[in-house]
């Protein structure tokens, strides 16, 4: 029998959060302000990332980022969105983009608990070519009384309130976690109507899967014990090889690997030490996300959510996805 044509009864993001607002006793709904301001970013993103070939967003701003990244123009209204949204949410009081320098403080007024880490724009070298590209955030409470401070910020994953990204995709899809156990849950854009609709309540990480995904240009800098790894994963001692899949947005890789299992792994390099992406607004929320639907995230001595960060851009080796795939990764490299 054929679904209902018009569902009438459409569980979207917005009902969703106020839902899981009502189960938590001494909630005061400034979560589900914080995450719908959000979700409007995420729109506003979507729809200009899908007509940026027509709306002359292609191409570099012209300017040069705290990463030494040329700057993309969707970097930049990723970004201005971001941060507009959140702080018109009246529930934030400090920021933190992968686009500034320093913290983003916001003024008194229209201050608010939580401090969200967020990667405005993820993957932005795959935009010109039409590869997916994706957001990330990370949210924190704020629990001391004083001045929004960057200690504010430099806290471990384990006391992330909730984290989530947008995958702008062949579909654009939103996942969030939001922590203590109450699993990740993806929400599918349906642009007939401007809202997510949940399509994949409780998501989990596959125990075990058979893909990798690595950019092997770099596998000359590998340390040893992962270049043993990934020849395992290529010319197994028994069993089948596996796939291997590269999108070169983490967004994109994680969420392939959340669906389908396997391992993600983006590590040190001669050249960069501690890898390449951002410990704050890619890897502690990505880490959050897997953990919280059952897989594993390691810097590939401790877990990712363990690290005491030093500095907002700080940048981490990542290695992430099935808890059997991560142990049979974690035991070449220790
Ligand atoms: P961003 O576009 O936000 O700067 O992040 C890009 C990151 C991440 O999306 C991806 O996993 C990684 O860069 C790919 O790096 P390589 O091109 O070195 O593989
Ligand atoms: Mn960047
Ligand atoms: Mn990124
Ligand atoms: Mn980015």
């Amino acid at each position: 029998q054929q679904g209902p044509a018009f569902d009438v009864n459409a569980m979207t993001l917005t009902r969703w959060v106020l839902a899981q607002q009502r189960t938590a006793p001494s909630a005061t709904g400034d979560l589900t302000q914080l995450l719908n301001s959000i979700q409007t970013a995420v729109k506003a993103i979507q729809s200009a990332v899908r007509k940026a070939g027509i709306a002359k967003l292609h191409g570099i701003s012209g300017d040069t980022n705290v990463q030494g990244e040329e700057v993309k123009k969707l970097d930049v209204l990723s970004n201005d969105l971001f941060i507009n949204m959140l702080k018109s949410s009246f529930t934030t009081c400090m920021l933190v983009s992968e686009e500034n320098p320093k913290v983003i403080e916001v003024e008194t007024e229209r201050r608010g608990k939580y401090i969200v880490c967020f990667d405005p724009l993820d993957g932005s070298s795959n935009i010109d070519c039409l590869v997916s590209v994706g957001s990330i955030f990370a949210i924190y409470r704020k629990d001391s009384s004083t001045e929004p401070s960057v200690s504010d910020a430099l806290r471990p994953g384990r006391e992330l309130v909730a984290a989530g990204y947008a995958l702008y995709g062949s579909a654009t899809m939103m996942v969030l976690a939001l922590g203590a156990g109450r699993g990740v849950h993806g929400f599918m854009y349906d642009p007939s109507i401007g809202e997510f609709i949940l399509t994949d309540p409780l998501m989990r990480v596959p125990d075990k899967g058979n893909i990798y995904s690595i950019n092997e240009g770099y596998a000359a800098e590998w340390e040893e014990g992962l270049a043993k790894y990934v020849e395992e994963k290529k010319r197994p001692s028994k069993g089948k090889a596996y796939g291997a899949r590269y999108v070169g947005s983490m967004v994109a890789d994680v969420h392939r690997t959340i669906k389908y299992g396997g391992i993600f792994m983006y590590p040190a390099t001669k050249s960069a030490p501690n890898g390449k992406l951002r410990l704050l607004y890619e890897c502690v929320p990505m880490a959050f996300i897997v953990r919280e639907a059952g897989g594993r995230a390691s810097d590939g001595r401790r877990d990712i959510l363990d690290i005491q960060p030093t500095d907002i851009h700080q940048r981490s080796p990542c290695f992430l996805g099935s808890k059997l795939d991560m142990e049979e990764l974690l035991s070449h490299l220790n």
